[in-house]
C-alpha cells in the first residue's frame, strides 16, 4: 500500500521497472487481478512501428515487476513487422475464462483502421492473436474497452469519419454486436468508467503525437441522452501535457487517470501522466502536484506538502580517488520509514538511456535506476528511487554510482524528498 509505505507516483518521471529499464507500455490499460494490477502496453523502445505489447505487475501501482511480452512480433500478418499495434486493453470474460485483449491494427500510413483481439488463459501470459475486423464495418483506430455490473462488454471506437461508436460486444467479447451510441465529436482514446450508476468518458482530441486538452462527458444510460464536452484538466494545460490512455477506478469513489506524455520525435523517451482524478457526480477535476501517494486497498491519495531538495555532497578527496560515484547526498530523515521515494533530478545531453545504482548508507541492497535521456545538460528530468529497507530517523547517505558506460554523460545535481506526513 503506497500511503502506508509513503511510496509516490511521480508523473513525468523515469518509471524504473524490475528490469532496470524505463516501463515500456504506452498507451495501455490496467486489470486488477486478486490484489495484483497489471498493466498492459505498448513498447516502444524501437518507435512506432510494433515490436512487443509488455506485461508489468505491481500490487502497489508505484514498484512495477516486468512479467514479459504478452504479443511479440511475428514474420507477417497484422503483427509482422512495419505494423501498427497499438492501445492494448485487457478485460477477463467470465464465460469462456479467457482473458481478452483488444488492439488497435493499422498499417504504419494508419491506412486500415481495425481492431485487433488477442486471447490467454492467464491474464499475463503470452496472448494468442484471434485476428482483426472493421466493426459493424466502420474503421476504428483509437479504441477502448468497458465492462459494466452485468458483465456485458463495450468497445469504443475512434472512426475518423463519423466520430466515437459505442458498440455492445458478444457474450464472449470476442465479436461486435450492435451500436448503442454514436458521438459525431472527433475525438480519439476514449476511456470509460461507471461510478455510482454514471457513465463517465474520457477522450482527446486528434492533435497526433502532440497533447491537447483533453474532455470528458456523462450519461446514465450509455445510449444517453450525454452531457456536453468539458474539460477536468487546468485549460490550456493540453490536461498537465498527456494524453488520456485509461481511467482504473480504485476503491469504492476514487480513480486514477492514466495519461501518456509522448515524446515525439523520440517516442521511446515518453512518460506517464498518472493523476488523481476528483470525481463529484458530473463534475471531475484533475491537478496537477508533482507527487503523490496512493493507499490502493481505499482509493485514497496523499499530496506531500513539502519538499526538500538535497544538493549533492561534497565528496573527500579519498572518496573522489577510488570513485565512480555520480553523487551523493546526505538525507535527513525526520521520522522512521519503510518506504521512501526520492526523486533524483537530471541532466545529460545523451538520447539513450542510462542506468546508475542507487544505494543508501552502504547496504546490500542496490537499485538499478534508469534515466531516460533527455538531449541536453542544461534541462532537468527526474527519475525516482523506491525504498522500502527501513531507515531510522537521522542522516543516511545515498550514492548514485554509475559503473560503466551505461552511465557517461549523466549528471545528477539534486535528490529531492517530497514528504507526506504520516
Ligand atoms: C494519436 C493516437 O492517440 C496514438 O495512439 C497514435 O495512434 C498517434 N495518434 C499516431 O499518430
Amino acid at each position: 500500500m503506497s500511503s502506508a509505505t509513503g511510496l509516490q507516483v511521480f508523473p513525468g518521471a523515469t518509471w524504473t521497472a524490475s528490469d532496470g529499464r524505463h516501463i515500456q507500455a504506452h498507451g495501455g490499460g490496467i486489470i486488477k487481478v486478486g490484489s495484483t494490477f497489471y498493466w498492459h502496453g505498448e513498447d516502444k523502445t524501437h518507435g512506432t512501428g510494433f515490436h512487443n505489447i509488455n506485461c508489468y505487475s505491481s500490487t502497489d501501482l508505484v514498484q512495477w515487476h516486468y512479467d514479459g511480452s504478452s504479443l511479440t512480433q511475428q514474420e507477417s500478418g497484422d503483427l509482422g513487422p512495419d505494423r501498427i499495434v497499438e492501445r492494448p486493453k485487457v478485460v477477463y470474460n467470465k464465460h469462456s475464462g479467457m482473458y481478452v485483449m483488444f488492439l488497435h491494427i493499422d498499417d504504419l500510413d494508419y491506412g486500415e483502421g481495425k481492431v485487433g483481439i488477442a486471447t490467454c488463459d492467464t491474464v499475463n501470459g503470452r496472448y494468442e492473436y484471434i485476428g482483426s475486423f472493421h466493426p459493424l464495418g466502420y474503421e476504428s483506430r483509437d479504441m477502448g474497452v468497458f465492462v459494466d455490473d452485468d458483465d456485458k462488454g463495450y468497445l469504443t471506437c475512434e472512426d475518423r469519419p463519423n466520430g466515437i461508436h459505442i458498440f455492445e460486444l458478444s457474450q464472449d467479447y470476442l465479436s461486435v454486436v450492435e451500436q448503442v451510441h454514436l458521438f459525431p465529436e472527433h475525438l480519439e482514446s476514449p476511456a470509460m468508467i461507471k461510478r455510482d450508476g454514471l457513465y463517465y468518458l474520457f477522450a482527446s482530441g486528434l492533435t497526433f503525437w502532440f497533447a491537447n486538452d483533453n474532455l470528458y462527458t456523462t450519461a446514465t444510460s450509455l445510449t444517453g441522452p450525454w452531457a456536453g464536452w468539458r474539460m477536468f484538466a487546468k485549460p490550456a494545460s493540453a490536461t498537465y501535457s498527456s494524453q488520456v490512455a485509461f481511467i482504473l477506478p480504485i476503491g469504492p469513489s476514487s480513480a486514477l487517470y492514466m495519461g501518456d506524455r509522448w515524446q515525439y520525435p523520440g517516442l521511446p523517451r515518453s512518460t506517464y501522466v498518472w493523476l488523481p482524478l476528483e470525481i463529484d457526480g458530473r463534475d471531475v477535476k484533475m491537478d496537477n502536484p508533482q507527487s503523490f501517494a496512493i493507499d490502493v486497498s481505499t482509493g485514497a491519495m496523499a499530496i506531500p506538502r513539502s519538499s526538500r531538495s538535497y544538493p549533492p555532497r561534497i565528496e573527500t578527496s579519498e572518496e573522489r580517488g577510488q570513485s565512480e560515484t555520480l553523487a551523493s547526498f546526505v538525507l535527513e530523515i525526520g521520522q522512521e520509514t519503510e518506504g521512501l521515494t526520492i526523486a533524483l533530478s537530471y541532466s545529460t545531453a545523451c538520447e539513450d538511456e542510462k542506468v546508475a545504482l542507487v544505494t543508501i548508507d552502504g547496504s546490500e541492497v542496490e537499485h538499478h535506476v534508469a534515466f531516460l535521456g533527455n538531449s541536453s545538460a542544461q534541462k532537468e528530468s527526474f527519475s525516482v528511487v523506491h525504498w522500502t529497507e527501513r531507515l531510522p530517523k537521522g542522516q543516511h547517505i545515498l550514492k548514485v554510482v554509475g559503473p560503466g558506460s551505461k552511465s557517461e554523460g549523466l549528471q545528477i545535481r539534486a535528490a529531492v524528498d517530497y514528504h507526506i506526513p504520516q
